[in-house]
């Protein structure tokens, strides 16, 4: 009797431990896949929380519209500031310089949006009262398409904006003191 037991105790105890390797194993594997994507793909960490008013974006503060667009800063940093809204960005067309670092700073006024440029790795979700912000280098001049690429609402499909990328010296040589640059046809 008590030997069938002990032998039961065994049998118990060796299928814990090979479901605990095996679990160890998915764990490893799992963190494997995230340090070998953020390194290969230089995958963007998650946004810091920065909070900003939705409602009051287009009166008052940063994200007010003639502040929207590139700005070439007097000590030579390039940010670019957007928003997103059913169903366009503002503004629907971005001038940015390759070879340079470029920060976004953008958010959404009324829905989750977001944006992946070409295939870069600019890509970020927008959240209503959240400051989105990265900085990332475009090595390559040229067009590229930028679409909306989280379900926002009935005219998704339709939400694409558009981005060209400039050679450094022609970006710096339009790009003017408190200038905000874009190239939306007027
Ligand atoms: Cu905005 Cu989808």
């Amino acid at each position: 009797m008590s030997s069938a037991r002990s032998e039961a105790h065994h049998v118990a105890d060796a299928a814990e431990r090979r479901w605990s390797r095996l679990v160890a194993a998915i764990v490893l594997v799992l963190l494997a896949v995230m340090v070998f994507t953020g390194l290969h793909w230089a995958a963007m960490p998650p946004s810091r929380v920065e909070t900003v008013d939705p409602r009051t974006l287009h009166i008052r503060g940063e994200f007010v519209e003639e502040n929207l667009g590139t700005e070439l800063g007097a000590d030579g940093k390039v940010t670019v500031r957007l928003i997103a809204q059913q169903y366009s960005f503002e503004p629907q067309c971005l001038v940015l310089p390759a070879g340079m670092p470029v920060t976004f700073r953008a958010t959404a006024t009324d829905a989750i949006h977001g944006f992946i440029i070409g295939t870069t790795n600019a890509n970020v979700m927008l959240v209503p009262g959240f400051v989105a912000t990265f900085t990332t280098r475009f090595e390559r001049a040229g067009e590229r398409l930028m679409p909306c690429h989280e379900y926002c609402g009935t005219g998704h499909e339709a939400m694409w904006g558009r981005v060209q990328v400039l050679p450094a010296d022609e970006f710096i040589a339009k790009a003017r003191a408190n200038e905000r640059l874009n190239c939306v046809p007027s």
